[in-house]
């Protein structure tokens, strides 16, 4: 599959402040669904077709993944995947992939379920600590699998799983769509309790009864599955749900320049605290019929945050909300209740000036008026577009390197930005 994004597009992103932004800003799919969507094709033969696709660098790497699987990914369209599952598989998801991509071990319900057996090289962590997979593979063993684990491969093996009663401890993302994918095809019912409810999930869910699944309970943190036989899935057509943390970035910008924009294909109902909590820091923000307008006037109010499994306050969002703090008028407090060692971001917000201190999985922001430009580097793919924001409520010139995280997760974010007002370029 071609390139989305050209690997040689310059590293390097420059902001300097700009005036209130204004204008309409369209929020493509999710990267967070469609890499799941991408991986669940596993499942069925035929051709699936999915639109509303971000133009994202992880887009590729979960295609070559699954090309070297078996699944081939062709691009007809901007925006659009063909994807061909001919049912001859290699269930085999080797560390070059799967260190790229953490999305990779979406690929290993699937394979399970479709193939009886997979080798994954072992996630590692992420810049933002330790991810583990137990939750996935207690409940892929209560389903009847068996897992060994050497030399930094998993080898997971089962004849046919079963179905099973699981009761998540915590609601993972991550588990909770390995097991539903697994449990389309496994013999009899399997009830996931304490199931993640994230957007995302139900776009996954949605996907795989277009496909032939039975699943109740989409959206809930309940779901029922009843298998069908391995191999009775077929190609489905599926539009990807708008991506809310996009939608949030732009949200973000809007708070630290002020002015007026239309953020088209926002899902609110999908980001109702956050939005909550935006209104609470001094934004007017109204639901449309395409999508949702915002306004900002002022300096945003601090407020006390923290980051909650949905419908909470994403750990996505996170980076954005502190750098947003950061120029806010007082003290705001920020809890990460996910991934404790999410704060990498935040030596890089004090090099341009911003008063944050962390204690555990605590900040504790005090806005100053407006940062400071100096040179900041993106660490991942949130925290990158957190430091696009904050260079947008900095004083002088911000550039960011390692623009290559952003690309992974957002589909041309400097031009969407500058075509709304903002002085950025991409050099
Ligand atoms: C998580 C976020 C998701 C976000 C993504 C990328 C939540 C609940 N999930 O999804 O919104 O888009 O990161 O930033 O906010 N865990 C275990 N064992 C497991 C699986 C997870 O202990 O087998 C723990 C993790 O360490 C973490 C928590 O559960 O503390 C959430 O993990 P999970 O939802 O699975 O992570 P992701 O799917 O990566």
């Amino acid at each position: 599959m071609p390139e989305p994004t050209s690997p040689a597009a310059p590293d390097q992103i420059v902001v300097r402040p700009a005036g209130p932004l204004t204008g309409r800003v369209v929020v493509p799919g999710a990267k967070n669904s469609v890499l799941k969507l991408m991986a669940a094709t596993i499942l069925g033969d035929g051709t699936h077709e999915l639109s509303n696709v971000p133009d994202i660098v992880d887009v590729t790497i979960m295609a070559d993944l699954l090309a070297d699987i078996g699944v081939r990914t062709e691009r007809p369209e901007p925006g659009r995947l063909r994807m061909t599952n001919d049912g001859d598989l290699t269930p085999v998801a080797p560390y070059e992939h799967v260190e790229r991509i953490r999305a990779s071990i979406n690929v290993l319900g699937p394979l399970l379920t479709r193939c009886g057996r997979v080798q994954i090289s072992m996630p590692g962590g992420d810049d933002f600590g330790a991810r583990p997979i137990d939750l996935h593979v207690a409940g892929l063993e209560a389903m009847g699998a068996e897992f060994k684990f050497a030399h930094g491969e998993v080898d997971a093996r089962a004849d046919r799983l079963h179905g099973a009663h699981i009761t998540f401890p915590f609601p993972s993302v991550g588990a909770t769509e390995n097991l539903v994918c697994a449990a389309v095809c496994a013999e009899g019912e399997t009830t996931i309790e304490n199931a993640a409810m994230e957007p995302e999930i139900a776009d996954l869910c949605t996907f795989l009864v277009g496909m032939g699944a039975q699943i109740e309970g989409i959206g809930s943190s309940r779901l029922r599955v009843v298998g069908v036989a391995s191999g009775s899935l077929h190609g489905a057509e599926h539009r990807t749900v708008p991506d809310r943390v996009q939608a949030a970035t732009y949200l973000a910008a809007l708070g630290v320049c002020t002015g007026r924009l239309e953020i088209v294909d926002a899902r609110p109902e999908h980001m109702s605290n956050l939005l909550d909590a935006f209104v609470e820091m001094g934004m007017h923000i109204e639901a449309t019929k395409e999508g949702l307008v915002a306004r900002a006037t002022t300096r945003l109010r601090s407020t006390d945050i923290q980051t909650l499994p949905y419908p909470g306050i994403a750990t996505d969002y996170k980076p954005l909300i502190i750098t947003l703090l950061s120029v806010a008028n007082s003290v705001g407090i920020v809890t990460e209740n996910i991934y404790p060692g999410r704060f990498r971001y935040v030596e890089e917000l004090q090099r341009l000036g911003a008063d944050i201190r962390t204690a555990g999985h605590h900040a504790v922001v005090r806005g100053v008026p407006r940062l400071s430009g100096a040179p900041v580097r993106a660490h991942d793919i949130r925290a990158g577009a957190a430091m696009v924001v904050a260079g947008l409520a900095a004083e002088g010139v911000t550039t960011i390197h390692g623009v290559h995280h952003i690309d992974r997760g957002y589909d041309d974010l400097c031009g969407r930005l500058h075509a709304v007002g903002a002085d950025i370029v991409r050099c």
